[in-house]
């Protein structure tokens, strides 16, 4: 079994581990947090550490798809950065080039950079995930379909390694999932694999979902942490193996799948309902690095 240390002021027994106290200084690889003073508008000048111009909507900005509720600060939030929800309507359909409009999905999302770090830091060595989600029931999703929140995808566009996401899944596209079935947090498995649902629990409403994701690049294996609000995230089992070579880019926000069976292209095809306001409300998502401990 592998244990892991979080780069910290001295080691740590690993059994005193806290996944928020560890790291006194941390060493931050990817930063996703949003000082309280930013804007959407910041994105879209490039004056923060997020590709200023994907994931979004063809004609959109991210000043008009993102949103800063007044809502509790999450656990790793605290008094220095805000929430950001992250929305979609009918025009959020992105294009990754001119004749290529991907009408089957429904997306807003930030890939965080940092241009100090060499192209693939980020997905190299151990490194540790975190981020908040809750849920905006006067935006709310619809989960008759399959929402990705947090996923990496490989830097040839091939595979999503693994994907934290909800709703019904593509494929159950009968509708057969109930509705407790569909309004759950999920992490799935490399998706070029026969993927599979590593961990899952109820996606309730009115409190921080806190998802942890520890990713060990070279032993190609990850451990999800998980709590709720203030508490500590507690391993939810061992490390399970997991394919997480190809490196890539991390997303963060939504990619709404359609729904339909048959379908021979996903990214245009299928049944999205228009008329709609959906989003869901992110924070305090960074990645930092671990030492593979012990
Ligand atoms: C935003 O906050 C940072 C850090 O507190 C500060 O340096 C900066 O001047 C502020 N920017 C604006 C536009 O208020
Ligand atoms: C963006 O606007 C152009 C020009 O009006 C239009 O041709 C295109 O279909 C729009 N893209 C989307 C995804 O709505
Ligand atoms: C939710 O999605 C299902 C499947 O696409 C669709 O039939 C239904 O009309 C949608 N509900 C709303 C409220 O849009
Ligand atoms: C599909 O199932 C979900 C979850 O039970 C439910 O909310 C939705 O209304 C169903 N949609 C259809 C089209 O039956
Ligand atoms: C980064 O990763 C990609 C995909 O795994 C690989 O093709 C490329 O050689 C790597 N680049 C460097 C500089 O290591
Ligand atoms: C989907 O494909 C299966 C197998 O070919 C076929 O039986 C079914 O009728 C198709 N369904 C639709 C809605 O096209």
């Amino acid at each position: 079994m592998l244990s892991y240390v979080c780069f910290a002021a001295g080691l740590i027994a690993v059994s005193a581990i806290s996944l928020t106290d560890c790291c006194i200084s941390r060493s931050i690889t990817l930063d996703a947090r949003i000082s309280l003073n930013k804007t959407g508008q910041d994105i879209d000048q490039g004056l923060l550490p997020f590709n200023p111009s994907s994931v979004l909507g063809q004609n959109q900005t991210f000043a008009e798809v993102l949103r800063f509720p007044t809502v509790p600060p999450s656990l790793n939030d605290g008094s220095q950065y805000k929430a950001v929800e992250v929305t979609l309507n009918d025009d959020s359909i992105f294009a990754p080039s001119a004749t290529n409009k991907q009408t089957g999905f429904r997306r807003t999302e930030l890939l965080p950079q940092n241009d100090a770090l060499s192209v693939n830091a980020s997905t190299s060595g151990v490194q540790i995930w975190h981020l908040s989600v809750k849920r905006d029931e006067s935006r709310q999703l619809n989960y008759s379909h399959e929402y990705y929140l947090f996923w990496q995808e490989s830097q040839d566009f091939s595979r999503d390694q693994y994907i934290l996401g909800t709703g019904t899944l593509f494929g159950d596209g009968n509708n057969k999932t109930t509705a407790e079935e569909a309004e759950q947090l999920w992490l799935r498995s490399n998706d070029a694999d026969s993927q599979r649902t590593v961990w899952k629990t109820a996606f309730t409403t009115g409190v921080w979902h806190n998802v942890a994701i520890l990713l060990d690049f070279a032993q190609n294996v990850l451990q999800v942490y998980y709590s709720t609000d203030y508490e500590e995230p507690v391993a939810q089992g061992g490390v399970v193996a997991n394919d997480l070579s190809g490196n890539g880019e991390f997303h963060i926000g939504l990619l709404k799948k359609p729904t339909g069976v048959n379908l021979t292209d996903i990214t245009k095809q299928g049944f999205q309902e228009s008329g709609i306001d959906e989003g869901i409300i992110f924070g305090g998502a960074f990645e930092e690095a671990c030492n593979r401990g012990l």
